[in-house]
């Protein structure tokens, strides 16, 4: 059983998704402690109610580092956490951090995703899972799942359809990573 701790930065779909697959031990993983950059994350509520530890801390990666190591966390999982990671917090888990982003990347990486590719008029949009480097959205690929566009979407629509493969993907990543079956070679994550 692995240790996760999870930054957020907002509502906290994904945080659930993942409190829920490790409740129903559908991922050898327990989330360990939650940290958000921002007081009023609704992300802290949600992590309150599974009795899981909550930190709030705006931006002193040494501090976030801290927590992390108190709660002994194997992986670091980023679920709507809004900032750019720092060297601390690369130095202590580069390799142990994960993300996850609403786009086939390297489409449409940082903010509004979901419009960039509406507004690119792609057909085919979907869900990215990968490693943590010092670039925004740039790291080692762990797995793609695509979503359709269709021609009377919304950001809100294509958004919505997009999450329902989220709460799915950061799951299975997880469990892929708990188990020992992610290989980094270079840029190259490797699905053994
Ligand atoms: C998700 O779309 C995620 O891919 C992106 O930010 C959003 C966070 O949503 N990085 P939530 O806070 O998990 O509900």
């Amino acid at each position: 059983m692995i240790k996760l701790g999870v930054l957020i930065s907002g509502r906290g779909s994904n945080l659930e998704a993942i409190l829920d697959a490790s409740e129903r031990k559908e991922i050898p993983a327990e989330v360990a402690v939650v940290i958000s950059d921002r007081a009023d994350a609704f992300g802290l509520e949600r992590a309150r109610k599974h009795n899981i530890p909550t930190a709030v801390i705006n931006s002193n990666e040494l501090e976030i580092v801290k927590v992390l190591k108190k709660y002994k966390v194997d992986l670091v999982c980023l679920a709507g956490y809004m900032k750019i990671v720092g060297k601390a917090l690369l130095e202590a888990y580069q390799g142990k951090m994960i993300n996850i982003h609403p786009a086939l990347l390297p489409s449409f990486p940082g903010l509004h995703s979901q419009r960039q590719a509406l507004e690119h008029g792609v057909k085919v949009s979907g869900v990215t899972v990968h490693f943590v480097d010092a670039g925004c959205d740039t790291g080692p690929i762990i797995f793609q799942r695509a979503v359709p566009v269709f021609e009377n979407d919304t950001e809100e629509t294509l958004s919505e359809r997009i999450l329902t493969e989220e709460h799915k993907a950061y799951p299975e990543a997880i469990r892929l990573f708990a188990t020992g079956k992610l290989k980094l070679e270079g840029r190259r994550v490797k699905i053994t």
